[in-house]
C-alpha cells in the first residue's frame, strides 16, 4: 500500500494533520474501513474524494482522532487526583494552572472541575481545554450528554451538577463557566508554560514512539516544578526520568 505514503503527504498539505505520527497500522485499519465503506478502492481514489467534498473531509477528520470519552473515566485515579494530588498541590498555591489536553467532548475537564470544586469553590477553578478536533469542541460547549457518559459519576456529583433532560443530562452552567475550550495540535502547536496539573489520557496510545517522546518533553517544560502530568490508564511512562519526572502514585508523574 505505497499510497499510503502519498495520502499522508497530501492530507498534511491540506489540513496540517500529520498522520506519520500516528502508529501506522492502527491507523490504516480504520481509514481502509471507512473508505471501504465509501465504495473508494484505495488511498488515491479516497483522497480526490475528500479533497472535493467538505462533507467528506469531516468524516474523516472524525475517523481519525478517536473522540470516545466519559465523566470520571477510570474512577479510581480520579479518587487519588481528589484525595492525594490536589491536597498536595493547593497547600502550595490556591489558584491552580491546569490543561486538559486532547479533551475531546468535554467529560475530561469537567470532571476536573468537579473534583476539585471538593477543595475550592466552582468559581475560583480555571481550566484549558484543548482538541485537534474543533468539532468535539462545539459539543463540549453545549455539555449534553447521554446517560451512559456518566456511568462512573458518583450519585451525588450527578444531582450536583447536572440538569437531567429526558435521556440527557446537561452540565450546569456553573461547572460550564469554569472551562474554556481551543483548538491546540499536540503534535504542532505550541504548549504554554507553567501549569500545576497537565491530564492528558488516552490519546497517547495513538501515537509513534517519537511523537510520545517529544510530547512528555513538551510536557515537563510546560510544568512548574512539583506541578503533575495525569495520564491515561494503560500510558505509563516507562522512564519518567528522562522527562525529568518522578513517580508520585500510578499514572501520575511529579516534575522534578
Ligand atoms: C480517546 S479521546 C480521549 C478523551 C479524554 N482525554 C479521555 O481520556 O476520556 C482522544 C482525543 O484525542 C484527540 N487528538 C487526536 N490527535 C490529537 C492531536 N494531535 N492533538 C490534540 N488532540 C488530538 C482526538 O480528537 C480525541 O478527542
Amino acid at each position: 500500500m505505497a499510497d499510503y505514503g502519498t495520502f499522508i503527504e497530501n492530507i498534511k498539505r491540506k489540513t496540517g494533520i500529520d498522520l506519520s505520527l500516528y502508529k501506522e497500522a492502527q491507523m490504516k485499519r480504520r481509514l481502509t474501513s471507512l473508505y471501504e465503506k465509501r465504495g473508494y478502492r484505495n488511498f488515491n481514489d479516497y483522497y480526490a474524494a475528500i479533497h472535493n467534498n467538505k462533507d467528506m473531509l469531516e468524516e474523516f477528520l472524525d475517523r481519525m482522532t478517536i473522540n470516545v470519552s466519559e465523566f470520571y473515566r477510570n474512577a479510581q485515579r480520579w479518587d487519588v487526583l481528589e484525595k492525594k494530588i490536589f491536597p498536595k498541590l493547593l497547600a502550595n498555591n490556591k489558584k491552580l494552572k491546569i490543561w486538559s489536553a486532547a479533551c475531546s467532548t468535554g467529560e475530561e475537564p469537567y470532571t476536573i472541575a468537579m473534583v476539585l470544586s471538593n477543595h475550592i469553590p466552582l468559581r475560583d477553578i480555571s481550566i484549558l481545554a484543548t482538541d485537534l478536533d474543533v468539532g468535539v469542541l462545539e459539543k463540549a460547549k453545549v455539555g449534553l450528554y447521554p446517560e451512559r457518559s456518566l456511568k462512573e459519576a458518583p450519585t451525588p456529583i450527578v444531582s450536583k451538577y447536572f440538569n437531567n433532560e429526558g435521556a440527557f443530562y446537561q452540565v450546569k452552567d456553573e461547572v460550564k463557566r469554569t472551562v474554556t475550550f481551543k483548538q491546540h495540535n499536540l503534535l504542532d502547536d505550541r504548549y504554554d508554560t507553567g501549569y500545576d496539573l497537565i491530564v492528558c489520557r488516552n490519546v497517547m496510545i495513538y501515537f509513534t514512539e517519537e511523537a510520545k517522546d517529544q510530547i512528555y518533553r513538551n510536557f515537563s517544560n510546560s510544568l512548574k516544578p512539583g506541578g503533575i502530568l495525569f495520564v491515561g490508564s494503560t500510558e505509563q511512562i516507562f522512564n519518567p526520568g528522562k522527562y525529568g519526572f518522578e513517580s508520585e502514585d500510578t499514572f501520575f508523574y511529579r516534575k522534578l
